[in-house]
């Protein structure tokens, strides 16, 4: 059903007061507006600056006052002898006066069974807790497909010089411009024809540009710029399989095939053993913005806010979506969430917020969640339901630690050279990703040193004993954390 059908359906059920959240008022009011479900209707937007006005330019007999004020505009719309809908813009703005409240409940009663409806357009669904039961909230989605599509259309056939674009690129602009609203689709479409003259693949490094640009604006969330590929993994079978597998999920096709957006993924392992890595891997094998979210400032800000600003940044991830978004360190920003923080629940707060969004979110944005310490992470986040997967990230085998051996050391020496790896897997059994790739770092800066000869195996072998694995310093920590993971989450490494 669409946003109209709704809307149509919630008027002829005689609901008379409906809060429409939307960040883009004009298109609702053309959409409205253009519509011919409500062609029978006076279409009237009051606001404070010009008062009563028919979009259509009716004559609608309301005598326009020189100071529009809230009060009179709904004895107005009571006194009205018709068939209407009145859209009041801002007038959120004053439910912090209780007369306006309780006029507006009146009002809502006295039109149940005329053919008034009274809509408030407001940018966010906070409606005061006195309006709950009256008002029938309905959030005005972004532009979809079609409507995107139509738009483009639009700009090809007015404005475009040259071949028009094959409708395999017509699908990746408008898919890459799903999550913006229509008026900066409509600006992005004029700067394209702009820079270009006509439509061509360099059209998504354009829209790619906006993206970022919008989200630099913000200051909860980061554009994470990725180089990494799957390739640059070494070992994460079974992770990198499951990602591989959804590497087309967020597209058209998959959505017509009726296959369900996936919600995020849980990464808990122990230090330096790729989960980072994969975040960005993942970003670039499915070419979708990375954005990384800083939950430590949504706590940092202050008492009250914080709530407002994750909303923020919440939403602001939804206009760049299809994205991934990656919360690095999870256990840090819910470490208090139980209660005991002394924070005034703040955290608990919180973490329902984040918690309702990912039950309940709609847009693809997929969560990549990252974290070491699992004993600091709420349970309620790992209940089922809530990531598609819950990974375990163990240190790797030795089959694993040489493809991590030959991943790192084709980046440092890209022209083959040979290395015995299953040697050097051997010598590192216990050591991490990141400690192997010290490891190869340490080597280079000895035969660097010593007259910037070229490494060699031997300087591997010999950094390997100068560094203890961290692993074997907290080995008792290590085992504590298998033994929660073997329970209740899938192995990000293969079995062999
Ligand atoms: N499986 C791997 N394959 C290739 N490189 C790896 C692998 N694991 C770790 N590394 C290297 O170690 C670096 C650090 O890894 P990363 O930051 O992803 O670890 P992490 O699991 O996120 O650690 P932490 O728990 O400390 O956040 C990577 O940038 C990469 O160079
Ligand atoms: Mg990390």
């Amino acid at each position: 059903m669409t946003f109209l059908d709704r809307f149509n359906t919630t008027i002829r059920s005689n609901h008379s007061l409906i809060n429409v959240v939307t960040y883009e008022e004009t298109r609702f009011l053309s959409m409205i507006a253009e519509s011919p479900l409500f062609k029978d209707k006076n279409i009237i937007v009051w606001d404070l600056g010009d008062g009563f006005k028919s979009i259509r330019g009716e004559m609608i007999g309301i005598k326009s006052k020189e100071r529009p004020d809230p009060i009179n505009c709904l004895k107005e719309i009571k006194k009205f002898n018709g068939n209407a809908i009145f859209i009041l813009r801002d007038f959120h703005l004053h439910f912090r006066e209780s007369i306006i409240l309780r006029s507006l409940r009146n009002l809502n009663h006295d039109l149940q069974f005329t053919k008034k409806t009274i809509v408030l357009t407001t940018p966010s669904p906070t409606l005061p807790i006195e309006l709950r039961e009256d008002v029938c909230q309905m959030e005005l989605e972004l532009p979809g497909y079609p409507e995107i599509e139509k738009e483009l259309d639009n700009v090809v056939i007015n404005a475009a010089q040259g071949k028009p674009p094959t409708p395999q690129l017509k699908e990746k602009i408008v898919e890459s411009t799903l999550g913006l609203s229509m008026v900066n689709i409509k600006n992005l479409f004029s700067k394209i024809i702009i820079t270009h003259g006509t439509i061509d693949e360099r059209a998504i490094e354009l829209i790619l540009q906006e993206k970022r640009s919008i989200i630099q604006k913000g200051e909860i969330l980061e554009f994470f710029p990725v180089q990494e590929s799957l390739n640059d993994i070494g070992g994460l079978e079974n992770l990198k399989s499951w990602l591989r597998k959804r590497s087309q999920v967020f597209t058209h096709r998959a959505k017509d095939y009726g296959l369900p957006a996936p919600k995020g993924i849980l990464i808990i392992g122990i230090q330096g053993t790729g989960k980072s890595l994969t975040a960005k891997a993942t970003a670039g094998l499915w070419k979708l913005p990375l954005l990384r979210m800083d939950l430590g400032r949504v706590f940092g800000s202050l008492l009250g806010e914080s709530e407002q600003n994750l909303r923020q940044a919440i939403h602001l991830a939804e206009t760049i979506s299809p994205c991934i978004l990656w919360i690095d360190e999870l256990e840090k920003a819910f470490a208090g969430s139980s209660g005991s923080a002394g924070d005034g629940g703040t955290s608990a707060r919180i973490l329902g917020t984040f918690l309702t969004w990912m039950q309940e979110k709609t847009k693809p944005v997929f969560i990549i969640a990252t974290g070491n310490d699992v004993t600091k992470l709420p349970p309620e986040l790992m209940r089922k339901g809530r990531f598609d997967e819950i990974f375990f990230v163990d240190l790797p085998s030795t089959s694993e630690r040489q493809a991590i051996f030959k991943v790192l050391l084709e980046k440092v020496r890209p022209v083959i050279r040979q290395f015995n790896l299953e040697k050097l897997a051997e010598a590192t059994t216990d050591y991490s990703g990141a400690e192997i790739e010290q490891i190869i770092y340490d080597a280079m800066f000895n035969a660097f040193d010593d007259n910037q000869r070229e490494f060699t195996e031997a300087d591997i072998l010999a950094s390997i004993t100068e560094i203890i694995p961290i692993s074997r310093l907290m080995s008792e920590k290590i085992d504590a954390l298998k033994a929660w993971a073997s329970q209740r989450t899938r192995k990000a490494n293969s079995e062999l």
